[in-house]
């Protein structure tokens, strides 16, 4: 069944049709750069367009950046603070005049990845799935099984959070090395790894595509492996949780 998937991101909101039981984009990838001031009515303006431009009818999947709960957003760190405490889903089904489901944006990156990608291989276990853009994105399953608004991002690494110190935005700001970002990060895993054990990481988001650039500089016992969707990840999982949400009600 093809479905919308979105994903809405601090620089883009992207968008495209998803045949949800191959994974695979069945209508052009719409990206529009995320409006400067990112409340949530500019946001849902954005979405209309891309519902427009791919004359689309039926339900919406969209990936949030930030905790998403039963249809609210409840955090926003990179995005406007207006989302905090919104009822999400009824604007964009208002405003699109489609159904939709929301759910945080690394979780719906890990869900495609864990079927599509990498994890298609290696569900068994405790796998964490990172996503390092702006900030750090976290989605968290056991044997396969999602655990929601995982926010490792936020997470105390040494006096400093984990986003700040390691994401790909502090890399570029801080105008850090592959070595010295990766001696960060690496400080980021050893930390995830004594609080939850994983049997692996995987690294998606805008540094996957770059993993040969900074793996030799990663230092950590766990298995760490980039992902496979790179930046369709976000879109793909969306339409996903989309679909089985709708199925279930
Ligand atoms: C947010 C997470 C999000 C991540 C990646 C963090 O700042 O708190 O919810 O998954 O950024 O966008």
């Amino acid at each position: 069944m093809a479905i919308l998937g979105i994903d809405i991101g601090g620089s883009g909101i992207k968008g495209a049709l998803v045949d949800t039981s191959s994974g695979k984009l069945v209508s052009d990838r719409v990206r529009i750069p995320t409006p400067e001031t990112p409340k949530p009515k500019a946001v849902a303006g954005v979405i209309l367009k891309i519902v427009e431009k791919l004359h689309y009818e039926g339900p919406i999947g969209c990936g949030f950046p930030g905790v998403v709960k039963h249809g609210k957003t409840y955090s926003a760190a990179n995005i406007h603070k207006d989302w905090i405490g919104y009822d999400a889903e009824a604007l964009i089904r208002k405003t699109t005049g489609c159904d939709t489901f929301f759910l945080n944006d690394a979780d719906a990156a890990g869900i495609a990845e864990m079927q599509f990608g990498i994890g298609k291989k290696n569900s068994k276990g405790a796998v964490l799935f990172l996503t390092v853009g702006t900030g750090i994105g976290s989605a968290f399953f056991y044997d396969g099984i999602l655990i929601p608004n995982f926010e490792l991002g936020h997470l105390d690494v040494k006096g400093k959070e984990a986003e700040h110190r390691a994401s790909d935005a502090a890399r570029q700001d801080h105008k850090l090395s592959w070595k010295e970002w990766g001696k960060q990060f690496s400080l980021v895993l050893r930390t995830y790894d004594k609080l939850f054990s994983p049997d692996l990481f995987i690294l998606g988001g805008g540094v996957s595509s770059r993993y040969e650039k900074f793996k030799e500089y990663i230092n950590c016992d766990v298995k760490v492996v980039p992902a496979e969707l790179e930046n369709l990840a976000g879109i793909v999982g969306a339409a996903m949780a989309a679909e089985a949400h709708f199925k279930k009600s």
